[in-house]
């Protein structure tokens, strides 16, 4: 697990954005994994930029998003599906046809996990995830106590989550208590994750994640399992880590050939 201590959230979307291009330029059928809520915001607002640019072109590439409330209506701003349409999809040069998430409104939800999962497979797998985390440590809305090796099903979400997550809703009683969700054994098949976290209230979940030990409490801990993973954060998201001196100074005498 590398970790990349930037200072402030827009050097954390320029480092983001570098590891999706870099992905993209290697393989330009790239198929990326989309993560919603605030902490990819800077990332896509970057893509879009370079996108702009004539930088990086996802003309050719495909994407799957990580999760989706169930029971929204198919109109309402905050479905997983719209957010990522108006936050990514209509920002870049990506064919909208080729972007799907799990459908919250699907008749069989057992049926459309199952589907879901074979259409990342189909795909051929994710090359570049990208993830935020909970204050509570969830990644995806993999909530604590959920199996390491979970695949796409429906969760419940925590209090605590659904508190988080009102300030996209206009009253907070209409956040949805469930969620269908890629599970963790899902997202660490990605073969790159990109982890990001800004903010003091994030600082705790990052310091149990990278440094914690490894526990089904703190569900991102899972990652430090994973052989090709980057948590890039601003320094309040990083207050916390006992070894963080160590991560600017091996980050900062990086060899130009170890590339991000
Ligand atoms: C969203 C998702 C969640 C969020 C997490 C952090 O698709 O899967 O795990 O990444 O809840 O949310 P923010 O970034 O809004 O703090």
């Amino acid at each position: 697990m590398e970790i990349v201590i930037c200072p402030d959230v827009n050097g954390v979307g320029r480092t983001a954005a570098d590891s999706f291009e870099r992905t993209i330029q290697r393989k330009p059928a790239a198929v990326l994994g989309l993560a919603t809520g605030s902490s990819p915001l800077p990332l896509y607002n970057e893509l879009e930029r370079r996108s702009r640019h004539g930088q990086l072109s996802f003309r050719e590439v495909r994407a799957f998003s990580l999760d989706e409330y169930i029971g929204l209506p198919a109109e309402h701003p905050e479905t997983y599906r719209e957010v990522v349409n108006r936050e990514f999809t209509t920002r870049v040069d990506i064919d909208p046809a080729g972007v799907r998430g799990p459908n919250g409104n699907a008749p069989d939800l057992e049926i459309e996990a199952a589907d879901f999962e074979r259409a990342i497979t189909d795909a051929g797998g994710i090359d570049v995830q990208v993830l935020g985390v909970g204050s509570n440590g969830h990644i995806g809305f993999n909530e604590p106590g959920s199996s390491l090796g979970s695949r796409t099903r429906v969760k419940t979400l925590l209090p605590k989550t659904r508190r988080d997550n009102a300030r996209f809703f206009g009253d907070p009683n209409d956040v949805p208590h469930h969620v269908i969700t890629q599970g963790i054994g899902t997202i660490m098949e990605a073969r790159r994750i990109v982890l990001m976290a800004t903010g003091e209230q994030k600082a705790d979940a990052i310091a149990r994640l990278v440094e914690g030990p490894i526990s089904a409490m703190c569900p991102g801990s899972v990652l430090q399992l994973h052989s090709n993973t980057v948590v890039i954060l601003d320094e309040s998201a990083a207050s916390k880590l006992a070894l963080a001196d160590y991560y600017r100074y091996t980050y900062e005498n990086k060899p130009a050939w170890q590339r991000l």
